[in-house]
């Protein structure tokens, strides 16, 4: 493993937990891989546009090699989101649960790396569509901090936690299907609640850190 992308979705800077926790993963794995790369992209304090009709219809456009100069202007983002995404190995994805799913930054995002002929194609079986992932060959880390408690495996919550499904699905239709979530839960708890929820979140990570 030799390049990290991080997507950071929080809208909060020093304050986000998802943030710093994401963080320490990334300073013990670039500390054991001096040489290695690690790309930030902020997709929760740089806004990320949500896709309008211009972009549908130039990304779906039936012949992507004879698409204007305006189609192509349409998609340069996206364009540049898929590259950074194809070019990097292990992808850290640190994210808040804002009710009950992700930041609408993250999704702006999802909505920008999910591309026809880029990262996933189709095609018909007697008139149904069938789906196949193109991206091969990575890893995704989840790091989320959550305000309640027991929205993991498991919990009372979890059947309200439809951020780490939305993302193993999205993950897994692109062909990342090799995903791990890191959880601190319970900031709207008691203080050392959330604190020994993070402090577990701080020990899985720079274990994972050894063997990324
Ligand atoms: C707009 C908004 C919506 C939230 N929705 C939820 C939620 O559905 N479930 C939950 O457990 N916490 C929710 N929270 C609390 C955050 O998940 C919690 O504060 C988390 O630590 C934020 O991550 P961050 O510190 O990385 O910003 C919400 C917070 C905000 C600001």
């Amino acid at each position: 493993m030799s390049k990290i992308l991080a997507i950071h979705a929080s809208p909060r800077a020093e304050r986000s937990h998802s943030r710093r926790l994401a963080e320490v993963f990334l300073s013990a794995w670039q500390a054991q891989h001096p040489q290695a790369q690690v790309t930030r992209r902020e997709v929760g304090r740089a806004l990320i546009a949500p896709v309008n009709e211009a972009f549908i219809a130039a990304a779906f456009y039936p012949e992507p090699q004879a698409r204007s100069l305006s189609m192509q202007a349409d998609l340069a983002l996206s364009d540049e989101l898929v590259a950074e995404l194809l070019d990097h190995e292990l992808l850290v994805i640190s994210t808040p649960m804002h009710n009950f799913s992700v930041p609408s930054g993250l999704k702006a995002w999802i909505d920008q790396i999910v591309r026809l002929g880029l990262t996933f194609n189709h095609t018909l079986d007697n008139g149904i569509a069938q789906y196949q992932p193109l991206v091969t060959g990575k890893k995704a880390l989840i790091v989320t901090s959550r305000g309640g408690f027991g929205f993991g495996p498991g919990g009372d919550l979890v059947a309200m936690n439809h951020a780490d499904p939305l993302l193993r699905t999205v993950l897994g239709f692109i062909g990342i299907d090799d995903v791990t979530v890191v959880a601190a839960e319970g900031e709207e708890s008691a203080e050392r609640t959330f604190a020994q929820s993070a402090a577990e979140a701080e020990q899985q990570l720079l274990a994972l850190a050894r063997i990324f």
